[in-house]
Order: C-alpha cells, then sequence, then structure tokens
C-alpha cells in the first residue's frame, strides 16, 4: 500500500487497484435491484509502494472490467477472449493465458492444510519469506521465484487436485468455454493471485519478451465470489480483470499505434487569413487535428520552417491565387508531394487522410 501522512498529519493511502472501489459503488448505490448483471469497466492510476523497476511502478494505470453478479463458468471464458481480441488489436503477439482454480473457502481450507503440512517438512530451507508464509499465507509459497523454494515445492500438491466437486466443475466448464471461444490457454497449477479475494478461476496473461524481463504478467484476474458480501452486500458472484498499460506499452511497436496526423493552415495574405479560420474550425468541428499559421505577413518559407519543427503531417496552404480558384494546396511533409483540393469539400476529402 501506497500510505503516507499529508500536511495536516492525516493518513492517506492511494489506491492500489480498482476491483474493491467497484465493489464498494455496487454496494452502495444497490445496483443489484437495478439489473441482475452488471457489466463494468475503469481505467486510471493506481498506486503501489513497490520496488521499481522495468514495467514494475510506484504509479501505474489500468484499464479493469468487472462483471457482478454472473457466476460463470462461461462469463470467465468470455472475458478472456474479450482480452485476448484487445490484445490482438493492439498488435501485441505471444500472450499465453495462465489458468488454474483456486478453489472456494471450503475445498481451498483443506488444501492449506495439506499444502502447510507439506512445507513444514522443508520449511528450514525455505527463504524467510516462504518461511513466514508457511504460516500465514502457505498459497503464496508456490508463488515465490527463489530458486531453492521452487526446487523444494516442486512436489507440493496441486490445488487443482483437491477441489471440491462443484469448483472441479466449474473449472471444466471454464476450460471448455476457453476451448468454444478458442482461446488458447495453459493450466498452471502452482498459480496464486497476490490479493486475496480470488476464489475458483484465477488467470494470467503473460508474455516472454526480453522488453519486459520478469515482469512479464500484461493482465490478470479471475474470480471474486465472495468480495461483495464480506464489504457489506449481498452474495454476488463475481469475475473480473485488469490490463496493465504500461506494459502493453512496452511491448506494443510505436509503428503499429496509428498516429493521428497533424495539418497546418498556412495562409498567405490578409484574405486567405479570414478563411483560413473558418476551415480551421471547420476541420477541428470534425474532429481533424489542425493548427494554423498565426502570425501575420510571414512568408511560406518561415511557416514551412515551423511547421517542420512543430512535427506536422500535412500543410494546407492558402494564396490569393488559391482563394480566387476555391481549392487549397496540401502538401505531404513527408514526400513533398502536393495536391489541389477543392475548398468546398475540403473536411470530407481530408477525413480520407485519417487513419
Ligand atoms: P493485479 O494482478 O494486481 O490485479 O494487477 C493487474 C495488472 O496490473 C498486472 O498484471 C500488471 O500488468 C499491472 N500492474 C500491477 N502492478 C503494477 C506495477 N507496480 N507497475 C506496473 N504495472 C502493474 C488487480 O489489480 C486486480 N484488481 C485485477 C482484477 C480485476 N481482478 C478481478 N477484477
Amino acid at each position: 500500500m501506497y500510505t503516507f501522512s499529508d500536511l495536516s498529519g492525516t493518513s492517506l493511502t492511494l489506491r492500489p487497484e480498482g476491483t474493491a472501489g467497484v465493489v464498494r459503488a455496487y454496494i452502495e448505490h444497490s445496483l443489484h435491484m437495478k439489473a441482475p448483471v452488471w457489466r463494468l469497466f475503469y481505467r486510471g492510476p493506481m498506486f503501489r509502494y513497490e520496488r521499481p523497476q522495468k514495467g514494475r511502478y510506484r504509479q501505474f494505470y489500468q484499464i479493469g472490467v468487472e462483471v457482478l453478479g454472473d457466476e460463470g463458468p462461461l462469463v470467465d471464458a468470455e472475458l478472456l477472449e474479450m482480452l485476448s481480441s484487445v490484445f490482438s488489436r493492439v498488435g501485441l503477439e505471444g500472450v499465453v493465458f495462465e489458468v488454474n482454480s483456486l478453489g472456494c473457502p471450503v475445498c481451498r481450507g483443506s488444501f492449506r492444510d495439506k499444502l502447510k503440512a507439506f512445507l513444514l517438512d522443508v520449511r528450514d530451507r525455505l527463504c524467510g519469506d516462504c518461511r513466514r508464509r508457511t504460516e500465514k499465507n502457505p498459497l503464496r509459497a508456490l508463488d515465490c521465484k527463489n530458486p531453492l523454494c521452487r526446487e523444494l515445492t516442486a512436489g507440493a500438491p496441486h490445488i487443482y487436485e483437491h477441489l471440491c466437486e462443484d469448483c472441479r466443475a466449474h473449472f471444466d466448464g471454464f476450460v471448455k468455454g476457453l476451448e468454444g471461444f478458442g482461446v488458447t490457454y495453459r493450466i498452471n497449477p502452482r498459480m496464486v493471485r497476490g490479493l486475496d479475494y480470488y476464489t475458483r478461476t484465477a488467470f494470467e496473461a503473460v508474455v516472454d519478451s526480453p522488453r519486459l524481463g520478469t515482469q512479464n504478467t500484461v493482465a490478470a484476474g479471475g474470480r471474486y465470489d465472495g468480495l461483495v458480501k464480506e464489504l457489506g452486500g449481498a452474495d454476488t458472484p463475481c469475475f473480473g480483470f485488469a490490463i496493465g498499460i504500461e506494459r502493453v506499452a512496452l511491448l506494443v511497436d510505436a509503428a503499429l499505434l496509428r498516429e493521428e496526423p497533424l495539418f497546418y493552415l498556412i495562409p498567405l495574405g490578409t484574405e486567405p487569413q479570414k478563411s483560413v479560420q473558418g476551415l480551421a474550425c471547420s476541420m477541428r468541428r470534425a474532429g481533424i487535428k489542425t493548427l494554423m499559421e498565426l502570425r501575420s505577413g510571414v512568408s511560406l518559407k518561415s511557416a514551412m520552417k515551423r511547421a517542420d519543427r512543430l512535427g506536422v503531417t500535412y500543410v494546407l496552404i492558402v494564396g490569393e491565387d488559391e482563394l480566387k480558384e476555391g481549392v487549397v494546396t496540401l502538401r505531404n511533409m513527408k514526400d513533398g508531394t502536393q495536391k489541389r483540393l477543392s475548398v468546398d469539400n475540403l473536411v470530407e476529402e481530408l477525413k480520407e487522410y485519417l487513419p
């Protein structure tokens, strides 16, 4: 948690994630009375007091999706399919969905005891963190990155083999759902999540890339069927995930991001100056990124120099001649090619140049 005192000595904690806030809003506004199932999303900055490294920051951005009121398992699979299609739309390749079930409080409890007994046998050789985890939260020991701990826990029991009948049927339904939607997955029986509210389905979307190093999870989530009740609401099954924007950005090639072109209007003369003002307004209203040369009486050369410095994609030149003929000259700043466009139809024609 990122906690600090403000100037009046009040202790403040910045939100580490969005799920708990969504659940609070759901309860506070009695959303379950208004519709049986809610499908919500959010995006924004989150804060965690972590040791910063590549792909891991103290302030980072998430896009989160939560479905409240549907016990799945098909909705779990559907949301992974949605995530997979988001990744392919931004050109992110090589994402592997690692999936597991963390069971329910009933089967997890007995699994925890079995795992604890296993860990106690090797306790003295585990790292300090895992020794503490053995007592407090033995499941987290399965997630330890320390090579010796991984070796010592290689033969640890798998929760998957200890699921109760309902949880097993849920997991099987989830996996079948993934197959139905055509989502490739890998069952990882050692995967446990860092947040405590998860039940049943848990997943991580990982990408093996040198650009990310060890922080290779680009999105993660799962089911949290007990959280609404725990925070004072009705018993409500939920599923959700959050995408780590910075990690995705580190992986997606800048070339794949479709940059919007910037247009620069250059009037040459007093009359053109007036007509250019009107053109700028119409272009902006149509959603075209537009700047205009505001200095009066500057030469074409000087205006072009500025356009170049501003990184403009296209220049639109309006001189006295163009004005008479009802046209503008469009110049592509990259390759220097020029063409004339009719003023009457300009905005429509420029839309062709947008991504
Ligand atoms: P989380 O696994 O803690 O889950 O975070 C989701 C994603 O946020 C991670 O997979 C990672 O991409 C990104 N992320 C987390 N911490 C950092 C950091 N320090 N720097 C950069 N990126 C980071 C959650 O937050 C849950 N609320 C997800 C969820 C929604 N579960 C159910 N509904």
